[in-house]
């Protein structure tokens, strides 16, 4: 018995096909990605029925990923698009693809790195830049961003979390910043943002990325409090802004929230990209 559905098998052959031959586009990626998404529920669901036996869905599972891997090779189709798809391959298959030295069981960050070096890379090198992020899970794009963007002299990340998402998850974190070999220029502070954030200075930072709750109040109360901090030219990055792709794996999206506040703040920000994620400069 197939282990794909019928029809997710003759588009699948109709894709690889298309791939083959450089014609992949933006317009044909969502269908995949929705169409995928509906086969993977539907290999779980026959899996959980005892139809489909755990050789098959791992074998099922490995097609549906080639398929997905193989679109982010693919020249024909844009950087935000391959995007999408690399967040989807990291969330449903994740577990195989961490791959950086250090202790982390999952990867939100590292499709964003290429973007974020486009975008921001010219902040790297400056002396003092202040940066806070709020949500820091276990320092994937702390680290990144300390060894990235904050290797001026003096230079700085405030890192606020709660870390209370699982055991360990705060000692995995200091392992990954010390192996990483940026700890000296983290500074750690345990908490949730509402509470942690009327501390720190007004008008004093350069970079705020805010990837932490995503209630929708939260999201507010984060966006209001960094608007805060940061200084004239400063640069404020909302993580999950659009994320309609799969919207029952990891809650909800920051969309509505941030959409919300940027209405409240028209004029006084530009708009450096929005897609995956939103970054605006305080004007
Ligand atoms: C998606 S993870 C962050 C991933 C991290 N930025 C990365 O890319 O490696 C979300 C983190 O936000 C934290 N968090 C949840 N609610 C928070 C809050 N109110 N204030 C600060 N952090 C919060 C969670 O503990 C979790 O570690």
């Amino acid at each position: 018995m197939a282990v794909l559905s019928e029809p997710f098998r003759a588009s699948y052959l109709e894709w690889f096909r298309t791939m083959r031959t450089g014609d992949l586009d933006d317009v044909d990626v969502p269908v995949m990605l929705d169409a995928a998404v509906t086969e993977l529920e539907t290999l779980q669901v026959g899996h959980r029925s005892g139809r489909i036996g755990e050789a098959g869905l791992a074998y099922g599972r490995e097609q549906i990923r080639g398929l997905l891997e193989q679109v982010t090779t693919q020249g024909s189709v844009s950087a935000v698009t391959k995007n999408r798809v690399g967040r989807l391959i990291m969330d449903r298959f994740q577990p195989e693809l961490l791959d950086l030295p250090g202790r982390y069981t999952q990867d939100w960050f590292s499709y964003h790195e290429a973007h974020w070096l486009d975008h921001f890379g010219q902040l790297a090198g400056r002396p003092g830049l202040q940066a806070v992020e709020v949500g820091s899970y276990e320092g994937r794009s702390a680290c990144w961003i300390a060894n990235h963007l904050l290797t001026g002299a003096g230079s700085r990340l405030i890192c606020v979390d709660p870390f209370d998402q699982y055991e360990g998850q705060e000692r995995n974190f200091d392992h990954n910043i010390r192996v990483a070999g940026c700890a000296d220029a983290i500074v750690t502070l345990r908490g949730r943002s509402h509470q942690v954030l009327p501390l720190l200075p007004e008008d004093a930072f350069d970079f705020v990325y805010v990837d932490g709750s995503h209630q929708i109040l939260d999201v507010l109360q984060d966006a209001a409090m960094s608007w805060r901090l940061l200084r004239s030219d400063g640069i404020l990055v909302f993580d999950d802004y659009e994320h309609t792709l799969f919207p029952d794996s990891f809650g909800m999206s920051a969309g509505p929230a941030v959409r919300a506040f940027l209405a409240l703040l028209a004029g006084q920000y530009e708009l450096l990209f929005e897609d995956w994620q939103v970054a605006l400069r305080k004007r």
